[in-house]
Order: structure tokens, then C-alpha cells, then sequence
């Protein structure tokens, strides 16, 4: 839906907000988390109203933030398994009594509820790049409530909320961060871009000190580079890309070391349709893991930070992710589970914005 204020906007990437709006939302996220804390009721911000999630992946996190947020808030979401709905589905898509055309759907949940989330990428489009993107603004398109982005092929929007409002929390400020978003060895090549192309979308327009570091191949949209150099240079912080994981982590403030798949597993024109290829691209850097040596090269005062799930013993060492107590020995802080816990509290904040 088309608005110029926060009520009924949707909330499908952070391009489409400002960065005066982002920092709006962390100032709401973090009123909401103290009061949530202090056990005091904020239950009147969207009393009985409904949001509808439609899930086409699996998801521990997002079901639940929204789900708890929802409660806390004093409405309801709805669950909805697409296989159990009519599986909603754009035009040439469609399967007689098998699935509804998503104009259909969109018009129909407006009737009913607040606000429409949506969880798509990766089989459900075919690793089309781009496919659930498309599908997620028709959804806005035609629905006239606000559509809530729950991580398509392109873009998490609410996970880099998380990221930021934990650096935030961390650092009290985002200027002079040197915020790592690296990608990692996985056994799966079938994790999706949003992740990682979100984190440098919001700490470039936050003014961080941001490098990407993967193996060649495993680049990422060029619009979103794109964005993100337009994003430094609009907010003073600085954006480059390394092909090394120990030279990126060298003095970094954040790291953010997680797998994403290689562009050959999408279909043309982005990559080539080819699982083999990206599986040899993947073989060949297994030593891209998040381990206590590579966290000795950071600054000091350093964190660690994983959207979740990990793949333990691949992306990253238990040695790593457990350490959420500095010490001599191990003084980086795996902030990962602050930033599970931040999911809450910067959802219910956009949810209230734009539902109220
Ligand atoms: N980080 C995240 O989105 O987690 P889930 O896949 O569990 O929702």
C-alpha cells in the first residue's frame, strides 16, 4: 500500500524507507523491549488486531517473534501453511483447486485482518531470483493493508533491524564501526542472498565502516552493491568488498561470517542453473569458518553476530558462538542470541507504526 506516513506502509526492504524512519524504529524497538522487561502492558497498541502469515519455508525465529509480538501487542497472528491454504500464486502459476491467484488472496485477507507477512524464497519460486520478491510486492500491490516482508530471495528487512539495534545496544553508536558481513562454509548451497544483502543495506545507511567478504562467486546483487555505495557516500561510512575472511576480520568491530548460495544456483539470466558448479565453489572453501583464531583478529571489543540458524562446526565453532562472556582468553562476545531476542522487539515496533 502507498502512503507517506508509517501507518499502512509496507515493510518489504529497507530501500524503501529513510534512514531518519530506521533510526524511528530502533528509538519504538527499544521503548518496547524496556517495557517488555518491566512487565509493563502495552497490550492497547493493536488490541484484537490480526496479522496473517503465510510461511511457504520453515522458520523458528520469525513465527515466533511475530507471534509472541502479536500477543504482547493484544492481537492475534494467524498461522497460514500455503499447502493448506489455497496456495496463493501469480498469474501463469495457477493450478486448478490447487492454488488462488495472489489478487484474490491479498483482496479477501484485507477484508478480514491488519496486516498480511509473508515468508517465500528459494523451492516455492524455483530459485528464480527475484521470483518471491515479485511475489511479495503483488501481494502489496493489491492488498490495502500493509504487507510485511518475513524474508523473500532478495531482502530480510526485519533481521537487519535485529542486526543494527544489537551493534546499537553494543557500541551506543554506529559511527566508526567496522561491521564484517562475511560469507561462511555450509554443507547446504541452497541458503538464500536476503540475509546478508539486508545486514550491508542497513549498516551502510546507518554510516558504518562496512566490508563484504566472500570467494569469488558468491556475489551478490549488483543493485544492492549498488545501494550500499550510494549509502555511504549519503551517510559517512565507507563500503568495500575483500576476498579474504582473515584480512576482512582484521581490527573489525562486528562480524557477521554466514553461507549464502553461489549465483550459479539460480536460474538464467542471474545464474546458470547449475547445482554442480556451486557445489565445487562451495567445496573449495571450507576453511571460510568463524573459528577462535580468526576471532583473535578483531578488535578486542568485538562481537559476533548470526541471523540463525548456524551450521555449527562449518559456518562457525561452538567455541565462537557459545562465548557470550568476554574473557581473557576468548574476549570477543557472541552476541547472536541478543540479536534472536532483538526480532521481538523491532517487529512489534514496525508492527505498531504501520498497524495502528
Ligand atoms: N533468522 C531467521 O529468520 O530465523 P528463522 O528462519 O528461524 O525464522
Amino acid at each position: 500500500m502507498k502512503t507517506e506516513s508509517f501507518r499502512g506502509k509496507d515493510f518489504i526492504t529497507l530501500l524503501d524507507w529513510t534512514r531518519e524512519e530506521v533510526e524511528t524504529i530502533l528509538d519504538v524497538a527499544l521503548d518496547l523491549k524496556r517495557r517488555y522487561a518491566m512487565r509493563e502492558p502495552h497490550d492497547h497498541l493493536l488490541r484484537a488486531r490480526t496479522l496473517f502469515m503465510i510461511f511457504y519455508n520453515q522458520s523458528l525465529r520469525t513465527r515466533n517473534s511475530f507471534e509472541a509480538g502479536m500477543t504482547q501487542l493484544g492481537g492475534h497472528a494467524h498461522y497460514l501453511d500455503p499447502g493448506k491454504i489455497y496456495t496463493p500464486a501469480l498469474p501463469g502459476k495457477e493450478v486448478a483447486y490447487s492454488t488462488e491467484r495472489v489478487s484474490d488472496v491479498a483482496r479477501v485477507l484485507a477484508r478480514m485482518g491488519d496486516a498480511i507477512a509473508i515468508r517465500c524464497y528459494g523451492d516455492p519460486v524455483d530459485w528464480v531470483y527475484g521470483g518471491a520478491n515479485e511475489l511479495i510486492r503483488n501481494f502489496a500491490y493489491w492488498a490495502d493493508i500493509p504487507v510485511l516482508n518475513m524474508e523473500d530471495d532478495k531482502y530480510h528487512p526485519f533481521q537487519a533491524l535485529a542486526d543494527i539495534l544489537t551493534v546499537k545496544e553494543k557500541f551506543g553508536t554506529f559511527k566508526g564501526v567496522n561491521f564484517v558481513m562475511s560469507w561462511a562454509y555450509s554443507p547446504s548451497i541452497h541458503k538464500p542472498r536476503a540475509v546478508p544483502q539486508s545486514a550491508i543495506i542497513a549498516a551502510t545507511m546507518m554510516g558504518m565502516n562496512v566490508t563484504l567478504a566472500h570467494p569469488e562467486g558468491m556475489e551478490l546483487d549488483p543493485e544492492v552493491l549498488a545501494a550500499c555505495e550510494a549509502n555511504a557516500r549519503h551517510n559517512g561510512g565507507s563500503f568495500k568488498i575483500s576476498h579474504d575472511m582473515r584480512e576482512a576480520f582484521k581490527g573489525a568491530h562486528v562480524v557477521y561470517p554466514k553461507a549464502w548460495c553461489a549465483t550459479p544456483i539460480f536460474k538464467p539470466p542471474v545464474g546458470e542453473d547449475d547445482p554442480k558448479k556451486t557445489q565445487q565453489i562451495f567445496d573449495s572453501h571450507k576453511d571460510w569458518i568463524c573459528d577462535a583464531e580468526k576471532m583473535r583478529l578483531t578488535d578486542p571489543e568485538s562481537i559476533y553476530l548470526h541471523c540463525l540458524p548456524c551450521d555449527r562446526g562449518y559456518e562457525v565453532t561452538d567455541e565462537v558462538i557459545d562465548n557470550t562472556t568476554r574473557s581473557k582468553e576468548r574476549p570477543w562476545l557472541s552476541a547472536a542470541y541478543d540479536e534472536a531476542e532483538n526480532r521481538l522487539h523491532v517487529q512489534k515496533a514496525v508492527m505498531s507504526l504501520v498497524m495502528s
